[in-house]
């Protein structure tokens, strides 16, 4: 969608509707930091092509991998860990927290200075907590004085050890592990609650010992071979279909996803708050994946997220108060205060856009209140310049009353290029442009 201000006006509920949907963002990005870590030609089919993930393809090319792309297939041939060089400038990782967070990682192993920043957004989000446990690994990696980048790391030594993470972020906890390959003992990371455990997959499929258990993850040091992956699809896009499907009472199947269970807490809300899903794992290798039904109910029951939930829905939030805002009764989401580092403080992007379709939403430090109501207006809303904004606001526009102008739109470019099209096209929302 190229137009960064569209008038969106509800058009109809799917009926048992299928859709196709991109590569898993995660999955994805660690394809790629992988593939730079491991000696020889890593193979990604299925790749999610979008902003993101093409600033981690830069901070491959920027430590030394050849990058090669064609419609079907993305390659990446590395020298491996120890062949990585020195970035001959300032790598910019544009609007990608992972892309950062992982390069900081991998920074710690490439002898010299790495430099890495990024667009206004990323250069508020927090840094210190993946250079301060760097440190505790006797990594040398600074930020600005408020924590934030441009952030700077001189790598080429690290130290087995035990962090404990005061946050549960799978970014963090995976830029240890990525660092952990080269140090010189194991490296162990413990999380206040478990997270998305990708990269303990993925580095396992390459050979790596990793050994998990609930919230701690150890990496022993080694050289990752060279893999063919295959990326499922992301369920995080996969939920913008399910939710219309949950929101307007329709059908949508999805084939094909990422069914990792620290990735699917969006399920398991959806079926609390009335929708029928059906989940079938239709193949299992690194990952689970399979086919995803779901049934919106004809009217959706409010319901709470908790702290300990919060990791295998935080990128869905901003989706779950969409439906709160629909459901019977009082629904709350709490635990959540990082949604206000995320790409935009979630919490106030959608709190301000909800009430301004004039649902009753009560923004909190860690989550919102929500007395759930009929229906929704129409109204003028933003999308503060984040992706899941956008696309959770679309979700709204689909079951509103009234037009809603968004500003914005066009950063779905981040994680889902070819969504607004989509959407439009399956009949969800009629989309002209706006002024
Ligand atoms: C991600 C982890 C999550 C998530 C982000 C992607 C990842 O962030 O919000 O979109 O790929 O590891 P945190 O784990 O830092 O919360």
């Amino acid at each position: 969608m190229g137009a960064a201000l569209i008038r969106m006006e509800a058009g109809s509920p799917p009926a048992d509707v299928s859709v196709e949907v991109p590569g898993d963002k995660s999955v994805t990005h660690r394809a790629i930091l992988l593939g730079l870590l491991a000696r020889g030609t890593t193979h990604i089919l299925r790749p999610l092509r979008s902003e993101d993930t093409g600033r981690s393809l830069a901070v491959a090319q920027a430590f030394g991998a050849q990058v090669q792309e064609s419609t079907a297939v993305l390659s990446i041939q590395s020298g491996g860990i120890g062949a990585l060089t020195e970035p001959a400038n300032v790598v910019d990782c544009g609007n990608s927290g992972t892309t950062m967070r992982l390069a900081l990682g991998i920074a710690a192993l490439v002898p010299g200075l790495t430099v890495l920043s990024g667009d206004a957004s990323l250069r508020r989000r927090p840094m210190a907590r993946v250079t301060a446990p760097l440190g505790e690994l006797g990594v040398e990696a600074w930020t600005r004085d408020c924590g934030s980048a441009p952030v700077a790391v001189r790598g080429g030594r690290v130290r087995g050890g035990r962090v404990v993470l005061p946050v549960a972020s799978a970014q963090v906890k995976s830029a240890l592990l990525l660092a952990g390959l080269g140090a010189d003992g194991p490296v162990t990371v413990e999380e206040p609650a478990r997270t998305r455990d990708h990269t303990e997959r993925m580095l396992a499929a390459q050979g790596i010992v990793v050994e998990c258990d609930a919230r701690v993850a150890t990496v022993h040091p080694g050289l990752p071979r060279p893999v063919t992956w295959t990326v499922p699809a992301d369920p995080s896009s996969a939920a913008f279909w399910w939710a219309w499907a949950a929101l307007t009472g329709g059908r949508i199947v999805t084939d094909g996803i990422l069914l990792n269970p620290a990735r699917t807490g969006f399920l398991r809300l959806l079926r609390r708050m009335g929708a029928e899903v059906e989940e079938s794992v239709q193949a299992e290798t690194v990952e689970p994946v399979g086919r995803v039904r779901v049934t919106g109910p004809a009217r959706l029951a409010g319901t709470s997220v908790d702290a300990s939930e919060v990791p295998t829905l935080v990128d869905e939030l901003p989706l779950a108060v969409v439906l709160m805002s629909r459901a019977s009764g009082r629904s709350k989401v709490s635990g959540a205060a990082e949604l206000r580092v995320k790409e935009s403080d979630r919490i106030k992007a959608m709190g301000d856009a909800l009430r301004a379709l004039g649902a009753a939403v009560r923004d909190c430090p860690d989550g919102w209140v929500v007395d759930g109501q009929d229906g929704l207006s129409g109204g003028r809303v933003d999308a503060c310049g984040d992706h899941r904004i956008a696309m959770a606001l679309a979700v709204a526009a689909s079951a509103a009353r009234g037009p809603v102008i968004l500003a914005g739109a066009d950063t779905a470019g981040i994680s889902y290029p070819a969504f607004f099209e989509a959407f439009a096209a399956a009949g969800a929302v009629r989309i002209t442009e706006a002024s």
